[in-house]
């Protein structure tokens, strides 16, 4: 068995403002998906047979990592509830990627990779993998597995999923875990990691380190409601289309977004915590949030350094930052969300179980 895990997502800072340009800001969480893989008699997952249609994430990466390749017993265990935000669909697709490529292994030529995805051939990584050559020896197991790659495929396989369109948002935390920035520039101080582009649209990706922090945790609130992504987005835009002045809102975000790294970088808490609620202010004056966000929010504040909607909003999640997760998520759950409670930025990527690598030799 080749298994492997992902965590999932939430977004600290910028969510709505980075679709104008600003900067945005998530954290891994300490809530995962695993993958396990087994070689098998027919295709399964979770013991059912597998329909492509059904699992759009991991037929996209079947074809681009075991095209060809010997069935496989898909097993997929997580805590990360679906459709709520927190970047589900993301750490499923990390996670069968790297069990995907811990699988099979990597052809090398010496040193160097003969074949896979990589952000050092920027046109090549939505198209197809880069095939170089045969290679003259394999890398297996947990070594061949790479956290750059499995992000590029996370991001095409939910652009393919999304009918061609996803930030690398997701893609990107998963994958690496900690804290990582998007933005429409490279942003002073921090750690570029890479670009990213797709369609016309091109994104920064960053990494900040989070090693000062300690003490703290983020509450995760559930209102239960799934409110689509798209439309919240689409929402924001008639309004700004509407109220052209409400632009001014989008960019304070991105000053409040700035404000927010700045004190994470300095292990400052308590003013991460006032930037997290003045963000969620500008939120709730673009339409975003709803009576019940507000009802699990005004719920949190008393125990809380700072409390926000995450992500789409209009429903979905919320979150609290506390120095007492256990006060916050009773609050929390009292007044009718359900909780998960989370550390910051959590470990990313993981081969958990490297054993029975590889299980199929595309070359041999
Ligand atoms: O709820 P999520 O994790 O899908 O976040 C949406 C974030 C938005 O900024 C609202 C949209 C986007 O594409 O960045």
């Amino acid at each position: 068995m080749v298994q492997a895990s992902a965590p999932g997502k939430c977004i600290l800072f910028g969510e709505h403002a980075v679709v104008y340009g600003q900067p945005a800001v998530a954290v891994a969480i300490d809530q995962r998906m695993s993958v396990s893989l087994a070689l098998n008699d027919d295709w399964r997952i979770d013991g059912m047979s597998f329909h492509p249609q059904r699992h759009p994430h991991v037929e996209a990466l079947r074809q681009r990592l075991w095209d060809g390749g010997p069935p496989l017993s898909i097993k997929i265990t997580g805590e990360i509830p679906a459709a709520s935000g927190l970047g589900s669909s993301a750490a499923l697709s990390v996670a069968a990627s790297a069990a995907l490529r811990c699988a099979r292994g990597r052809q090398m030529k010496g040193d160097d990779w003969a074949e896979g995805w990589t952000a050092a051939r920027p046109n090549m990584v939505y198209d197809g993998p880069w095939q170089v050559d045969k290679g003259d020896s394999l890398e297996f197991g947990a070594k061949s597995v790479d956290e750059d790659e499995c992000a590029i495929l996370t991001h095409a396989v939910e652009a393919y999923a999304q009918g061609g369109r996803a930030s690398p948002m997701d893609s990107s935390t998963c994958a690496h875990g900690g804290c990582i920035v998007l933005s429409d520039k490279v942003e002073e101080n921090l750690n570029w990691l890479y670009s990213r582009k797709l369609n016309d649209v091109t994104w920064e990706v960053h990494a900040v380190n989070l090693a000062n922090i300690d003490d703290v945790w983020l509450v995760i609130g559930s209102t239960g409601i799934h409110a689509p992504t798209s439309e919240q987005v689409a929402k924001v835009a008639s309004l700004l289309e509407k109220q052209p002045e409400k632009m001014r809102e989008i960019e304070t975000i991105g000053i409040v977004s700035r404000r927010g790294i700045a004190a994470l970088m300095e292990g400052d808490m308590e003013s991460v915590g006032r930037a997290m609620s003045e963000n969620h202010l500008l939120l709730r004056s673009i339409g975003v949030s709803c009576p019940e966000l507000e009802t699990l929010i005004t719920a949190a504040a008393p125990t809380s350094l700072g409390v926000k909607l995450t992500g789409a909003g209009g429903g979905g999640c919320m979150i609290a930052l506390t120095r007492n997760p256990k006060l916050t998520s009773e609050a929390i759950e009292l007044a009718g969300g359900r909780t998960l409670i989370s550390k910051l930025a959590a470990t990313g990527m993981k081969v958990d179980e490297d054993e029975d690598s590889p299980l199929w030799n595309p070359f041999e």
